[in-house]
């Protein structure tokens, strides 16, 4: 779909204008002006009560005399003032299901004069466009039946604002992200496995001059001691691939890079410490960080920021078999620490600590990773915020901030040494596994011992990477915060 952001006259000939309606007789710039063309016929629907402005109220009127456009389309967008960012993202919804259902191919719209909550028209334009992608957003292609394509080609906003063409800008990168991102996590763990996630980092870097890509495979993380996530990709016959997405655009080439790193269990059944067979078909879903951060580095590119960024796909697969490690068993990191697998299924820190201390040998300006780490986490904070730890408190900052400012969600969960406690194995440096409370806490604290040499957060998305029920599937969080957090960057 095509997207603009223009000044536009209210006379204009298209196929249908929008226009929003407030409940208790307060009217919008256009409402009174359409009003006025149509000779009060929009205020004779007020007087018989046939519109009453109650938010998500439709209303399509067709061939009104004295307007050029076919249809009005008429929004309830409730008491004036009162809009926040989750019913206006609602009403968005409402209205692109309208123009999906009548076949319309062009609209303007004129809800960019809805005033929303503590947000500028900047946001009113980027969440509009940015749900709209959403919810349109369809994984039919293992289906026979697919979905109809819609009929809307060109919506356009009317405004004149300086900040408009950015605000279109920005959220096409980001729904781009967050489509890609969606796309490699809906696919079925049989195609999308560490194989399929490094071909995808191949794609995207030959769309790309700033990028290029380093795969390293099993023979090289031999070579580099990466034994710990060796050990979780051995029960597996697919074979491991680390993905490292070099963005090399910042205008001094030696200016530190921002590091991204994803988990990417293409599939997690536990091991030997094997998860119940309920649901377990969601853990195809356990390479949501890689792909968040597949889908932020695309975002990126699109907007071609001035910035050095280092994505990084840890693409592997937990499977019990004859050759998997065992509980028990004792393995030397990459960094020199030992670990005692208490739990197979605890892989993810596995995987990421070797990336982690992989990642140091590029200096980094600071380091994020993303991971379906913990359903401790889920339980702390259901599936609306992300859990964010850090104990960098100007980093906690910036990524919270992005959060809000996106309303892709993140919560704060402490991080403190204490919890260390939990992690002492009377065999090795570190237990893998920290006992029944704070698991998100001691999974961040685990992490934490091979991130000492630069800045660092951890968001955990266990909630957040996919959706359960009617809804099933993919979030593309977090790469709307993600790709924020990068704009935000740019000095
Ligand atoms: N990928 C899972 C975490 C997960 C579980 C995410 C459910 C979303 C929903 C992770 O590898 C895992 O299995 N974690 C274990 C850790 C435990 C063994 C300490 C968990 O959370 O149960
Ligand atoms: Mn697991
Ligand atoms: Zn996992």
């Amino acid at each position: 779909m095509k997207y603009q952001a223009k000044l536009t006259a209210l006379s204009q000939a298209t196929e249908c204008i929008i226009i929003g309606a407030y409940e208790d007789n307060e009217f919008s710039r256009s409402f009174n002006e359409a009003d006025q063309a149509t000779q009060c016929y929009l205020n004779g629907l007020v007087k018989s009560g046939e519109l009453t402005g109650k938010l998500g109220q439709t209303l399509l009127l067709r061939e009104l005399n004295g307007i050029a456009a076919k249809r009005v389309l008429i929004m309830g967008c409730g008491k004036k003032g009162e809009l926040n960012e989750r019913q206006y993202k609602q009403l968005i919804q409402t209205m692109f299901n309208s123009l999906k259902d009548a076949n319309i191919r062009e609209a303007i719209s004129y809800l960019t004069e809805i005033e929303l909550k503590n947000r500028d028209l900047y946001w009113n334009i980027r969440f509009a466009i940015e749900t709209i992608e959403h919810s349109h957003y369809q994984f039919d292609q293992f289906k026979s039946q697919k979905a109809e394509p819609i009929k809307l080609e060109t919506l356009i906003f009317n405004t004149d604002c300086q900040q408009a063409p950015l605000a279109v800008i920005h959220a096409q990168a980001v729904a781009s992200g967050v489509k890609a991102a969606r796309d490699i996590a809906n696919m079925p763990p049989n195609v999308c496995n560490p194989a399929y996630l490094a071909d995808k980092a191949k794609n995207l870097a030959e769309k790309s001059t700033a990028l290029s890509l380093e795969i390293i495979d099993e023979k090289m993380m031999s070579e580099l001691g990466m034994n710990a996530y060796l050990a979780v990709s051995r029960g597996s016959t697919n074979p491991a691939y680390m993905s490292v997405l070099h963005f090399n655009n910042a205008p001094n080439k030696n200016t530190k890079p921002i590091i991204l790193v994803g988990k990417g269990l293409t599939f997690d059944a536990g091991g030997i410490s094997l998860k119940p067979a309920a649901d377990m078909d969601e853990m195809k879903y356990d390479m949501g960080g890689a792909a968040s951060v597949f889908g932020t580095m695309k975002a990126l590119a699109e907007l071609n920021l001035p910035l050095n960024v280092i994505g990084v796909l840890a693409g592997c697969e937990n499977l019990p078999d004859g050759n998997a490690y065992r509980p028990g068993d004792i393995l030397t990191t990459m960094n020199g620490l030992t670990v005692e697998v208490l739990n197979t299924d605890a892989e993810g820190r596995l995987v990421l600590c070797d990336t982690l201390t992989y990642v140091e040998r590029f200096e980094p300006e600071l380091v994020i990773d993303v991971a379906t780490l913990t359903g401790a986490c889920v339980v702390a904070l259901g599936q609306h915020n992300s859990g964010l730890m850090s104990e960098d408190e100007a980093l906690v900052s910036d990524l919270l901030n992005a959060a809000q400012q996106t309303t892709d969600k993140a919560w704060r969960l402490p991080l403190g040494e204490e919890y260390q406690e939990q992690l002492k194995s009377p065999f090795a440096d570190l237990a893998n596994i920290g006992g029944r409370w704070g698991g998100a806490s001691t999974a961040g604290a685990f992490l934490s011992h091979f991130t000492k040499k630069y800045r660092w957060a951890h968001l955990d998305i266990a909630g957040t990477a996919w959706l359960q029920g009617a809804n099933k599937g993919a979030t593309g969080r977090p790469v709307s915060l993600l790709t924020q957090f990068l704009i935000n960057q740019v000095k």
